[in-house]
């Protein structure tokens, strides 16, 4: 029988028994290594690389990080304000963010630096801070994401400045006396290589716009492969592309650009799996189908209800069995909701597919791969006041580390107010 990604159906079967499910277990080993292979993009005159900490927050998870030498991308105050309680140094966390609230003065002057993501940030940043340091996200006019929901850039898209908007900024810039330092775009989540060849000219041809900016940031985006058959994107191949303009940039100007990337899904997301129960089996007749309904569903990983994404599963039978029948099922989620499905056809996100199994019995396990990314962080958590599951790290040694525990009712209800 096929086993899970990283855990064997015997580290399946102890999870369940030392912390019961759902649960959310990420693999220290592949965290570091995709850390390693993040760190070897290549960049002719420096790199940073920052964790698109909105991907998988857990404090763990950063201080892992921050240790193997990244920084952070946060897309909030609240997720500045985790990194800080994380012990992240702020110099080390740049923001771009949707909604700049009035409090973000105190985190630049802690060091946090930001990239405006729109000319009225760009205006309130200048306004606060003459004389500053600020970067510039972009919306270069093309964006690529595994799906529409994931692309964040082109027309339709609301994430940073207008391409064409070059000329406004340059004067509020100049108005306010600021360096323009960095110039940062992100295109997508899942983003088509090509696409972001593409857009790594545009950048390239942006730098000119503003000859104070040292930092080139490139954004995340990268894809990895969840499933047989999808690919990843190559990072070096990437990086080589980049260089090389960077390299002919610097022999004609002299400008040295400092390269940046901005992984989330590259480093975390085939290092978290969901651990679930098998808690029903139901069918709809001799024509229709048959389900499994998981103990785990939207509210601990929504991407396939939202995208239509793809996640290996795996059964793991509750005793050490063989299966050798294998059968065909629609694997479902717990909540109250026709859209938890686990298994949507591919391409088809509204409908669902059939995955063939072996024999499926109430109290197998089932591992959902590739849940390390947009996973614990994006579910609906709390839908039908189901609780947060907790999250577990498998050290290098094999060892189980809780790193969150699993949400009481009392913490569910603890900002109820009875009147
Ligand atoms: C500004 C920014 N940078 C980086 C990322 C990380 O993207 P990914 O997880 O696809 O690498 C995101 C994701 O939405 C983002 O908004």
């Amino acid at each position: 029988m096929e086993s899970p990604r990283f855990l064997s159906a015997e580290a399946t079967r102890q999870l369940r028994e030392q912390f019961g499910t759902p649960l959310y277990v990420y693999d220290e080993a592949t965290l570091r290594r995709q850390a390693e292979s993040a760190l070897a993009f290549p960049n002719p005159f420096g790199l940073t690389v920052r964790y698109a900490m909105k991907a998988s927050p857990n404090a763990v998870i950063l201080r892992l990080f921050d240790s193997c030498g990244l920084h952070f991308d946060a897309s909030s105050v609240h997720e500045v304000d985790r990194l800080l309680r994380a012990g992240v140094p702020a110099e080390k966390i740049s923001l771009s963010t949707q909604e700049l609230p009035d409090s973000f003065p105190k985190y630049i002057e802690q060091g946090v630096s930001l990239n405006a993501s729109s000319i009225i940030q760009l205006e309130r940043f200048g306004e606060r801070f003459p004389g500053g340091r600020v970067g510039l996200r972009f919306n270069p006019g093309r964006g690529s994401g595994h799906s529409n929901r994931t692309n964040v850039g082109g027309r339709s898209s609301s994430f940073g400045i207008w391409h064409e908007k070059t000329g406004i900024v340059q004067e509020i810039v100049a108005r306010y006396r600021l360096t323009a330092f960095r110039i940062h775009t992100h295109i997508g989540s899942g983003s088509d290589p090509a696409v972001w060849e593409h857009v790594a000219d545009l950048n390239l041809k942006m730098l000119r716009h503003f000859p104070a900016v040292s930092v080139l940031n490139m954004g995340g985006g990268y894809k990895i492969a969840r499933m047989p058959g999808e690919t990843a994107t190559e990072l070096a191949a990437a990086g080589r592309k980049i260089s090389a303009g960077l390299t002919a940039l610097a022999d004609e100007t002299g400008r040295r650009i400092h390269l940046e990337i901005e992984p989330g899904t590259y480093l975390v997301a085939n290092a978290g799996a969901v651990v679930s129960t098998i808690q029903d089996v139901t069918d709809t007749g001799s024509s229709g189908r048959a389900f499994l309904k998981l103990d785990c569903g939207m509210t601990e990983i929504l991407r396939p209800a939202l995208y239509g994404s793809q996640h290996p599963l795996t059964l793991v039978p509750a005793g050490d069995t063989n299966r050798q029948e294998r059968h065909f099922y629609t694997v479902v989620g717990h909540c109250c909701e026709s859209g938890d499905i686990l298994t949507p056809a591919p391409g088809e996100p509204e409908m669902v597919a059939d995955l063939e199994l072996p024999q499926a019995h109430i109290g197998d396990l089932m591992v959902i791969d590739g849940a390390g990314a947009y996973c614990s962080a994006m579910a609906t958590g709390n839908y039908n006041s189901f609780p947060l599951a907790p999250e577990v790290l498998r050290r290098t040694d094999g060892q189980f580390d809780l790193i969150r525990k699993r949400q009481s009712l009392d913490q569910l209800l603890a900002n109820e107010i009875p009147i």
